[in-house]
């Protein structure tokens, strides 16, 4: 319904603006970035290199106000292009400094400057913004965006939360670098992304300021506030760590916490270095969100994680958020590869193997077929995105292909997805190919059956190995 009118909307304005002078229909940005699940996430036409935010919170109110700064590089002349934002009362917005005029409609925030961008133009929109920012529920009813907790929030931006909190190009294929002060009263704490340049405290209240300076999917952005104890160190590889813990979860969450520098160790020896400045996590207690997310540099959770809940989101800052997806179908290139990381970590603590882990989860009859559908590389739509099978089945995935091409391949593998990919985005088609690359083989039907074709692979139905070549 709201995409149906939305369209409706935007061919009326772009009518509207061919009648104009020097505004073309085709010089007015998309409105979405295309993705198959989130048609409207994202826009035509602008990459941006920088988000500044500049923001203050009163949680008694739940009033979020302050000023995003976005450094913009033009893809095509725009006589007008979105961006996304979710509520607020927009103010006065400017494009290199003089005023826009601003329609809204659901989340796009249409913006036409007085003097039309050109292809290749850098640009600088200045959008001040004030509201009570909304909690989203996602099509598999979770909530995301500012997920409202007993002492602030917990921020959250998979796969559409970030237009919640400011006004973003939110599709993962636009990465940017990012600074975010955010004011809170004093006591309380508001943790975000990279590392924190300053923490100033006047009359009665703190401002803190993060700055991302690695390249960052716009929904991967947080700036979680309440009441925090906070830690710092670094890891044995010298990456600063800032730990942020709800005192409430402090003595159920400390153990696990102390295993994190460990576990960076442990990914970086297996994947290649830590893609990112600063590493750490913030633990807060947060019964209404109910599950955790890897927010670039320090992942977000909802109470204290087990040990595999923290290595899984660790594992993230090399395949979720350095190697990034270009659209939410291929989804299992994060949450696979994260299982497969708590798979491999469990065998190398002396727990149980990833081929043992695999030959149990194989015996899964096929007709338990919630198990093993949706395939992990086509949840179907937006309501499967996080379903168990692009977890388990997309583990299974890859230790099927490890057992096929070998474990010193796979290795090899893995590093070299990673050193390719680190910054970018990527497909599963890239995946395929580069495994066909360094295997040599033909793995096409392979690939096939294990992320394309419901119910369980045909190569586990009569008992044979998955090392059993197909085809
Ligand atoms: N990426 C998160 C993880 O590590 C899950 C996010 C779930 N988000 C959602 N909207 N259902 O597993
Ligand atoms: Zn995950």
């Amino acid at each position: 319904m709201r995409r149906g009118s939305t369209a409706t909307t935007i061919a009326a304005l772009a009518l509207a603006a061919t009648a104009a002078p020097a505004m073309a229909a085709d010089t007015v940005g998309s409105p979405g970035a295309g993705d198959p699940f989130f048609p409207l996430a994202g826009n035509g036409g602008i990459d941006v290199t920088n988000y500044s935010l500049d923001l203050a919170y009163q949680p008694a109110s739940h009033q979020l106000s302050g000023t995003a700064t976005l450094q913009i590089h033009a893809t095509q002349d725009l006589s007008r292009f979105d961006l996304d934002l979710r509520g607020f009362d927009v103010g006065t917005v400017t494009v290199n400094g003089v005023e826009a005029s601003v329609a809204r409609d659901g989340q796009e925030l249409m913006i036409t400057p007085s003097h039309a961008v050109r292809t290749g133009d850098a640009f600088t929109v200045v959008v001040p913004y004030a509201g009570q920012p909304q909690t989203v529920i996602d099509p598999d009813g979770s909530s995301e965006g500012w997920v409202y907790t007993s002492d602030g929030a917990a921020v959250v931006g998979e796969p559409q939360g970030s237009p919640a909190w400011y006004p973003a190009n939110d599709t993962p294929r636009d990465k940017a670098t990012f600074t975010v002060s955010m004011t809170v009263p004093s006591g309380l704490t508001a943790v975000g992304n990279g590392s924190l340049q300053s923490q100033t405290t006047v009359n009665g209240v703190t401002t803190f300021t993060w700055r991302e300076s690695y390249p960052m999917a716009p929904y991967l952005a947080t700036i979680t506030l309440g009441r925090f104890d906070v830690t710092t160190g670094t890891t044995p590889s010298g990456i600063p760590t800032y730990i942020a813990v709800d005192p409430r979860q402090a003595s159920s969450a400390s153990a696990v916490l102390r295993k994190l520098p460990a576990m960076v160790s442990f990914l970086e020896n297996l994947y290649g270095s830590y893609p990112f400045e600063t590493v750490g996590a913030i633990v807060d207690d947060a019964p209404q969100l109910g599950y955790s997310l890897e927010t670039q540099t320090k992942p977000v959770f909802d109470d204290a994680p087990d040990e595999v809940t923290l290595l899984h989101e660790l594992s993230h800052m090399w395949f979720g958020d350095a190697v990034t997806l270009g659209s939410w179908p291929d989804i299992w290139l994060h949450e696979g590869f994260a299982t497969w990381s708590e798979w491999i970590w469990t065998e190398q603590q002396g727990g149980k193997s990833a081929a043992q882990r695999f030959k149990q989860l194989a015996n899964t009859p096929a007709q338990q077929t919630s198990f093993w559908n949706p395939p992990p590389g086509d949840p179907g739509d937006a309501q499967h995105l996080f379903d168990g099978t692009i977890y388990q089945r997309g583990a299974m995935t890859l230790e099927a292909l490890r057992e096929r091409i070998g474990d010193a391949q796979f290795t090899d593998l893995l590093r070299t997805w990673y050193a390719e990919n680190r910054y970018g985005t990527v497909t599963t088609a890239d995946f395929v190919a580069l495994a066909e690359r360094v295997s040599g083989q033909d793995l096409r039907q392979f690939f096939d059956e294990w992320l394309y074709q419901p119910g369980k692979p045909s190569s586990l139905l009569d008992g044979s190995a998955a090392t059993t070549p197909v085809g």
